[in-house]
């Protein structure tokens, strides 16, 4: 499946992803390194803060208290905002497109 990622600096690509990958190693294994990612991908760090394009957003699988209290803490949260390393990256979200959330 394809994902578009949207750099800080407004710059889009696509890429290719590999079943199996959460976005946030999807994003990071493509060379995006804005996205730090600090903790690995265990819901701790909250450095792989994305903003999920809206017209998707409910295509995702729900977010865990832990995700929702790490958000919270971010000066930048917004509507559609997740933790991409608690997103499975299937092919059902072919086509998803997210933002890399702007630095705490
Ligand atoms: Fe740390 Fe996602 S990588 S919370």
């Amino acid at each position: 499946p394809k994902l578009t990622v949207v750099t800080r600096e407004g710059e889009e690509s696509t890429i290719d992803v590999d079943d199996g990958l959460t976005v946030m190693e999807a994003i990071r294994d493509n060379g995006f390194d804005e996205l730090l990612a600090l903790c690995g991908g265990c819901c701790s760090c909250a450095t792989c803060h994305i903003l999920v394009d809206p017209a998707m957003a409910d295509k995702l699988p729900a977010m865990s208290e832990d995700e929702d209290d790490l958000l919270e803490s971010s000066d930048h949260r917004g509507e559609t905002s997740r933790l991409s390393c608690q997103i499975p990256f299937t092919a059902d979200l072919d086509g998803l497109k997210v933002t890399i959330a702007p630095e705490d």
